[in-house]
């Protein structure tokens, strides 16, 4: 199951009531960064197509890089590269664990010096567990080890939320295959 925790009242604000159709919803704030009103980790997969995986590929690219990309001594920085993904987001580390989510969206690099992209996408969840989808955005700074991605809303189960979403590479399997461990934390969260 999903390491989904969903903290009471302690160490949060209720502010107000939000009419949404015919239900209302109390709306949580968490004062604290250690005390988000709703966490799950989960785990993205991003299989790049080369050509012949065409089978399991979940993502690819759009555009090709611009010839920026190969203009520094890091070469190659794939400047201006976009790639499309739909891809599988598992409750466990194995690309086969059980299916969360869809992170449907792209990245693009964006640095001509190094490595460097910026991601922007919705985890779409269609699950008995979860109806809904969180809105994500970031710089992915490829070299640090950890990053934060704004979770800059929601809709359906996840109704407005806002949040962080921590995220570090699991795992880094040639140009073809990465995986990203995800810690989403809600902040902000209408129940
Ligand atoms: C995707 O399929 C190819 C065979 O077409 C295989 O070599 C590769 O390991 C698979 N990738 C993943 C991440 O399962
Ligand atoms: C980058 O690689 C391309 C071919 O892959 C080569 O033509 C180019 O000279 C290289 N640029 C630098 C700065 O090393
Ligand atoms: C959501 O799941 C239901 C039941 O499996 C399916 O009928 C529906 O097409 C799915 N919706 C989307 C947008 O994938
Ligand atoms: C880079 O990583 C450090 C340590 O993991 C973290 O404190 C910092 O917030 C990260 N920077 C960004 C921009 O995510």
């Amino acid at each position: 199951m999903l390491g989904l925790i969903i903290i009471a009242l302690l160490g949060l604000q209720q502010a107000g009531v939000v009419a949404h159709g015919e239900r209302s919803r109390r709306r949580l704030i968490s004062s604290s960064e250690d005390e988000p009103c709703m966490r799950m980790n989960v785990y993205y997969h991003d299989i790049l197509y080369n050509g012949e995986n065409n089978g399991n590929a979940t993502s690819a690219a759009a555009t090709q890089p611009t010839a920026l990309s190969r203009s520094v001594s890091i070469n190659d920085t794939f400047f201006g590269q976009v790639i499309v993904f739909d891809d599988v987001v598992t409750a466990g580390q194995a690309l086969a664990s059980e299916p969360v989510a869809r992170a449907q969206g792209f990245y693009f690099y964006d640095n001509k010096e190094r490595l460097n992209a910026w991601f922007a996408f919705s985890l779409v969840f269609n699950s008995t567990a979860h109806k809904g989808t969180l809105n994500v955005m970031g710089a992915d700074l490829i070299f640090n080890k950890t990053k934060d991605f704004s979770i800059v809303g929601g809709t359906g189960d996840f109704f407005m939320s806002r949040g962080i979403a921590t995220v570090r590479t699991d795992s880094y399997e040639g140009l073809y295959y990465f995986r990203l461990h995800m810690d989403i934390k809600l902040y902000e969260c209408y129940v």
